[in-house]
This record gives structure tokens, C-alpha cells and sequence, in this order.
């Protein structure tokens, strides 16, 4: 079903549509875009293409940013707006799950469900293209952008940007990546990395987001070895535009863009805000792109082809069959006209579900599911409570304060509401369970004092972080260590000290240190992540039952700091020297044990893996299928619920990878009792290896290993195959 042109139609309506169903088999090709843009473009004036390409200055327009407007032929002002989890700027919008508590469902359906919510959301609202997801990797766990991102490892990342790529077009929007580790490389630093590294870990989600579809990427604010990004013909042009086939267009983060000619012959196609900087009203391109085309510095033909990319990206989304009128106003919020986008709360409905399917079951002594039968909680931690300066108060979410549901920056929405841990657990216990709490971290007394006699305590602490321009505690942007915040080590240690019923919940933007976790009183360890506006809701759904959980770790919990492979760095060059290891591949290779691995995640039901069975297929056809491994998986407890058997392949020892990389999971909700068969494909990619002097990817050949389990440390069957 196309969705109908919305000059038509009504607010009222609109507010009460139910998701539409995925549109994408309407989406033009690329071949039939491309026909379209270049008829369109080649009516085009050298002004007019230079217009659609330079975006009309730092907060002069509505959206976050936006290009200008052409008249004859008509092309419109496109709007771009933030972010990864939402409409920035907005009111009335959803203010969902994280990037990377997302990827913790480890669900590809509520993945693309929501890339499809976020991407209706941004079409009712008007933003032609929507500035996400990111995919960059959490290669540094105290790196401020990580939790934008879908976690450690680019598998994972490119299954979870592929479906939001998709669940996002499929709404005739068109989501924009970042291109290359600007979300982790500090501001202006370089990352150094090597060409087999960048392709194999940095590149992968991206190629997987280009085989979606995907229409834009944006470069990013540092250096790649030594080049400006938004000027590096190698990553723009060689790999995206040439090595992965890439037919969109290639859009500078906000002030990135360095110079006016180098960037435009090195593959940029597009530039943001459109100063050189932010509010000055200059620009790199603008009248000066005209200048230089005219100077015999920057050929014509480059420029056609950046206004074609921009214009064809435009057809693909099907934008030319109407689109609705552009009701942000991102820098003037009072006059943007209200337009509701969730009116029957279809939305909020999937952000409750998948805080429940991504909240991870880190420990359990078989406390949890919460008993019927309590008569007394008590729940400790400003964690659990509201935030203290109101909701929407802090710039771009930067309060540090109160529960923690997203992460601050760009990146953000207002929430339109927040269900607190606290509200969630007392609207589910109901009045008979008598619930006293404490949002003071520091008075220890008082939370001793509250959890001695109660049946439970549930103990909340946090960590956050963000994006660099706001600085939050002395974190700015990353993460100064990897401790819990507001004095939470020594809050749970109290509470769990006097209460042999502890339960310890973490929000936070990643890995956290925990000193506490061989108390023998903390029975349960809960992991819900950054899950949004129906926080508390989806917390009360897994502690009380409703739904079993089935959350997995996208990244690493190591025992120390110092057991990870990358740290914030504060030097100009940050040398990629971990390479290949990034994550869990480095705790593989050198025989590190983490406190919690990558992958894992408990249930309160109790599955088991058998019947592993491998087949090769030595004569698949180009990029098909090589290998194929099949497994039973048996839900062996007394409750229905979900598992995510993972797959990890071992490469042959000439391949030069690290022991294992994950190449396949699965979410299966399978009844209590019964089994399900999980299949996993093995394609000719992700058996390859990237060779940097032939620039090729090659299947490696010699004896594989495939590693079935439910973390990377938890592997329950293994066979092997040979190419
Ligand atoms: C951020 C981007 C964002 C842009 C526009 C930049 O500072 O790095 O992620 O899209 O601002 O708000």
C-alpha cells in the first residue's frame, strides 16, 4: 500500500492511522529514480542545482536543516531532522528505545517495527529525511555516542540498521547514516585505522544498509587517517560509492565540511547546515560552487550528479507523489502547528513491547518473576524516580538526573511522557503491596532504613552520556570512567546489605563496573537499558512476569576497565590498534573472561540446544549461500517464552580473524515444552575475508567451525565444515 498523498487529508485522520503496512515493494529502483532525477535535473540551472545541494544556514530554516527550494522545475526544500530514536525538536512525538537497547532485543521484527513507527512519525511530520540510525561501533565503552549505535559488533549493527533502514524507507522517508566512527572518534582527531579493519568491522553495517537500500549517509567530523571525512575520496568514493555501489548522496554532519573544492571532487554531495560555520551565514559551496564550476575548478558534470543523487534519492522514497507540509519548526517550537503522529498509541504500544523484549536478565536466583504473594517492596534510587528538573527541561536531555530513559546530544526527542521505574512497579503490584521508596542516593540510612523489612528491594542506578557539546558532571560527551553514577556502588551495597532479597537495575548507556555482584543478598541482576517513554511499564512487564524476558547483551561487560581493547583517547591520532578485535573478539583472543558476555541474556525459562547439523555447499552461486547449519532448540521450563540462539563462526587459522564472529541469531518464541528448529545461512560475505591489495573480498577456504549458543560465551553445539 502506498501511503495516500496527505494534502487531503485531515489531522484528525492521520492521528488515528494505524501503521501502515510496508510500502517498500512501491518503492522505485534505483534505475527508475535515477531516469527521473536526471530528466528533472537536466532542466536545472547551474544555480538551481547548486541550491539543492547547499542547505540555507544554522537555525534559518525549520528543520534542524534543510536545502533549498527550486521553482522551475519544482524540486521542494527538503527537511532533514535528527535523530536515531525520533523526531528531534518535536512535540507530540514517541520517545522510543536507543539504538542500542534496540539491538538488546536481538529481534529483527521489532527491529523493522521500529524503523516503520520512527519513519511514520517523521513522514506526518513532514522531515524528508530522517538523520538515522547509526551504525558506528561501540569500539570505546565509555564513548559518549555508543548508545545511539546498535552495539560491539557489525553484525548485529547491520541486521539492526537494515531494518530500521527498511521499516524507515518503507514509510517514503529516507534515513541517513553517519558515515565512519564519528559517533566514537573524538571531535577533529583522526582514526587510524587499516584498510582490512575499516572494511571488515567499520564498513560491514554500512554495505548491509546499502543491500537495504539506503538512501543517504552522512560524513563525519574527524579525520580518517589523516583526511578530513567530509573530504576523503577513499571512504566516499572508493568504498561507498564504487566498492558497495552506493547511488545516494553522501551529506556532511552539521559544520564538517572543511573546504569548497577538495570536498566536491572527493564525493560530497550535499552540505549542512550550509555555513562554514554554524550561523555565520557563509558556505563552502552556495554562490561559491557556482564560482568554482565557472572557474573550470570543480567540473559541472560533479555537481549534476551530486543535485541527481539528492533529487533521485527524493523519487526513490516516492516524495513527488505528495508528502505532507513540513510542521516542525526545530528552532521555534511555540509556532510549529500541532500535528499528532501516534493518536491511537500504536507506538507507544511497540516501545512498551520491546523495553520488555530488551531488557536483559543479567543474574537470577529464581527471585524473579516477583511472587503473587509480597506484601512489601521497597524501591531505592533516584534511578526509579521522575526527573527532578521536570520532563524536557534539559538542553537535548543533558540532566543527569532522575531515571534514565535515553542518552543526551542530537540524538534525542522529548519524551511526551515518562512511566518511572517507580510508577510501573506500583501500578502492576496494585494496592495491596505496600510499596515505600527513597530517591536519595546519598543518605544510605534512609535506604537501609526503607529495605530492612520489605519482602523486595529493588535498587536502581545509572550511567549516561552523550554528545560532546554538553557536558554533564565533568562527562563531556564520553564517559569519564566506567562507574555507576550518583553513588550507586555504595547504594546498592547498602540496600543489599540489608536486605537478602536485592534486586539491582541498571539504565545505562553501556558497560558499567560492577564491585558489588558476588553479594550473596543481590539475587537478581536487570539490565533494561536506555528503553524510553514506557520505561517503568516494561520493567514491571519482565519483574513481575508478564513477559518472560529474553534481552541480550550487544556488547561486552568486562570484569575491568582495563579488560577492554579501546579507551577514550585524548590524543589527535587515535590508532585503531586493536584491529580486527574489537568487543568480544578481543576477550576471545586473549582469553579474558568477562563478568557478562556478549550475547548473554537469562530467561525464566530454561532452553536447550541440540542436533547440530552443518551442510556446505562448495557450488553456491555468486554471493549465495555456502554453508547452512541447522539446530534444535527445546524450551525445557515451565513457562513459554523466547530464545536467541546465536551462531559464531571460527575461520580457518590462515583467515587471520580472531576465534569467533557472529554471523547469525534468532529470536524464536517457542511454548513450554516444545522445540523449534533454528536455521542459520551462511553467505559467501559472511565467510569472507576483505583482502586490502586486491581491495576484493575472498571466501576463505580451509575448515570452519560453527559455534552455536546463547552468548558468545555460552556455546551449547559445535560442528565444522570445510571450503
Ligand atoms: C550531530 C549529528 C546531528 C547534527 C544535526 C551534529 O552535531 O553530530 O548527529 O545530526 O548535529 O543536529
Amino acid at each position: 500500500m502506498r501511503v495516500p498523498s496527505l494534502a487531503a487529508i485531515s489531522m484528525s485522520i492521520l492521528a488515528s492511522m494505524a501503521l501502515a503496512a510496508p510500502t517498500s515493494n512501491n518503492l522505485l529502483t534505483w534505475d527508475e529514480a535515477y531516469a527521473k532525477a536526471e530528466a528533472l535535473v537536466a532542466k536545472m540551472t547551474l544555480e538551481d542545482k547548486v541550491a539543492t545541494v547547499t542547505g540555507e544556514g544554522w537555525e534559518k530554516t525549520k528543520c534542524v536543516g534543510n536545502t533549498g527550494a527550486v521553482e522551475d522545475p519544482a524540486f521542494p526544500s527538503l527537511c532533514l531532522e535528527d535523530g536515531p530514536l525520533g523526531v528531534r525538536f518535536a512535540d507530540n512525538v514517541t520517545a522510543g528505545l536507543s539504538g542500542i537497547t534496540a539491538a538488546a532485543t536481538f529481534d529483527r521484527e521489532l527491529l523493522y517495527k521500529r524503523g516503520s513507527y520512527m519513519g511514520r512519525e517523521f513522514y506526518l511530520k513532514g522531515a524528508h529525511m530522517a538523520l538515522g540510525p547509526c551504525v558506528d561501533i561501540m569500539r570505546s565503552p565509555a564513548g559518549g555516542r555508543g548508545w545511539e549505535g546498535f552495539g560491539e559488533d557489525p553484525y548485529l549493527q547491520g541486521v539492526a540498521g537494515s531494518e530500521t533502514v527498511k521499516g524507515i524507507q518503507d514509510q517514503n522517508v529516507l534515513p541517513l547514516s553517519t558515515l565512519l566512527m564519528s559517533c566514537f572518534a573524538p571531535f577533529k582527531s583522526s582514526s587510524n585505522v587499516d584498510d582490512r579493519t575499516l572494511h571488515e568491522i567499520y564498513v560491514w553495517p554500512y554495505a548491509r544498509m546499502v543491500e537495504a537500500g539506503i538512501g543517504g549517509v552522512m560524513c563525519s567530523y574527524n579525520q580518517i587517517d589523516g583526511t578530513w571525512a567530509c573530504e576523503d575520496e577513499y571512504t566516499m568514493n572508493t568504498v561507498l560509492k564504487q566498492q558497495l555501489g552506493f547511488r545516494g548522496l553522501v551529506m556532511t554532519d552539521w559544520g564538517a565540511q572543511m573546504s569548497g573544492i577538495p570536498s566536491a571532487l572527493a564525493g560530497l554531495d550535499m552540505t549542512m547546515p550550509g555555513d562554514i560555520v554554524m550561523g555565520d551565514g557563509y558556505s563552502w559551496w552556495g554562490p561559491n560552487l557556482t564560482k568554482y564550476v565557472n572557474d573550470g575548478d570543480v567540473p559541472e558534470d560533479r555537481v549534476t550528479d551530486m543535485a541527481t543523487r539528492i533529487t533521485a534519492a527524493w523519487y526513490k522514497m516516492g516524495q513527488d507523489k505528495g508528502f505532507p507540509e513540513t510542521s516542525i519548526r526545530a528552532f521555534d517550537r511555540d509556532s510549529a502547528p500541532e500535528v499528532i503522529v501516534d493518536g491511537n498509541k500504536e507506538h507507544a504500544k511497540i516501545v512498551r513491547e520491546m523495553g520488555a523484549a530488551a531488557a536483559v536478565l543479567l543474574t537470577n536466583d529464581g527471585i524473579l518473576p516477583l511472587s503473587d504473594d509480597l506484601k512489601k517492596i521497597a524501591i531505592v534510587g533516584s534511578d526509579a524516580g521522575p526527573i527532578p528538573m521536570g520532563l524536557n527541561n534539559c538542553s537535548d536531555q543533558a540532566c543527569g538526573a532522575g531515571t534514565l530513559a535515553m542518552g543526551w546530544g542530537s540524538g534525542t526527542a522529548d519524551f511526551p511522557y515518562l512511566i518511572t521505574p517507580y510508577d510501573g512497579i506500583k501500578s502492576r503490584a496494585g494496592d495491596d503491596v505496600d510499596i515505600v521508596h527513597t530517591y536519595d542516593d546519598w543518605d544510605l540510612d534512609k535506604a537501609t532504613d526503607i529495605s530492612k523489612d520489605a519482602d523486595v528491594a529493588i535498587v536502581f542506578s545509572n550511567a549516561a552520556s552523550g554528545e560532546e557539546y554538553l557536558e554533564v558532571d565533568g562527562n563531556v560527551g564520553d564517559r569519564k570512567n566506567l562507574t555507576l553514577w550518583h553513588n550507586g556502588d555504595n547504594l546498592i551495597q547498602a540496600v543489599a546489605d540489608a536486605n537478602e532479597n536485592t534486586v539491582v537495575v541498571i539504565h545505562a548507556v553501556g558497560p558499567v563496573l560492577m564491585p558489588w555482584i558476588d553479594h550473596p543478598n543481590i539475587k537478581a541482576v536487570v539490565w533494561p537499558g536506555l528503553p524510553g517513554q514506557e520505561s517503568g511499564n516494561s520493567l514491571a512487564d519482565v519483574l513481575f512476569g508478564d513477559v518472560n524476558p529474553s534481552g541480550r547483551l550487544p556488547h561486552t561487560i568486562a570484569k575491568n576497565e582495563e579488560d577492554y581493547p579501546a579507551h577514550i583517547d585524548p590524543n589527535f591520532n587515535v590508532e585503531y590498534t586493536e584491529k580486527l578485535e574489537v568487543g568480544y573478539k578481543h576477550f576471545d583472543a586473549h582469553d579474558i573472561e568477562p563478568l557478562f558476555a556478549f550475547g548473554h541474556g537469562l530467561s525464566y525459562s530454561k532452553f536447550e540446544y541440540s542436533q547440530l547439523k552443518i551442510n556446505a555447499h562448495k557450488k553456491a552461486k555468486k554471493g549465495g549461500v555456502l554453508a547452512t547449519a541447522t539446530v534444535t532448540v527445546s524450551n525445557e521450563g515451565d513457562r513459554d517464552g523466547a530464545e536467541v540462539p546465536q551462531a559464531y563462526i571460527g575461520f580457518p587459522e590462515s583467515a587471520g580473524e580472531p576465534p569467533k564472529l557472529l554471523r547469525g541469531f534468532e529470536k524464536v518464541f517457542i511454548k513450554k515444552g516444545k522445540k523449534a528448529k533454528v536455521t542459520f545461512e551462511f553467505t559467501e560475505m559472511d565467510l569472507s575475508t576483505f583482502d586490502p591489495e586486491s581491495q576484493e573480498w575472498n571466501v576463505a577456504s580451509g575448515d570452519f567451525t560453527v559455534y552455536v549458543g546463547a552468548s558468545s560465551r555460552d556455546i551449547r553445539q559445535t560442528g565444522t565444515f570445510t571450503l
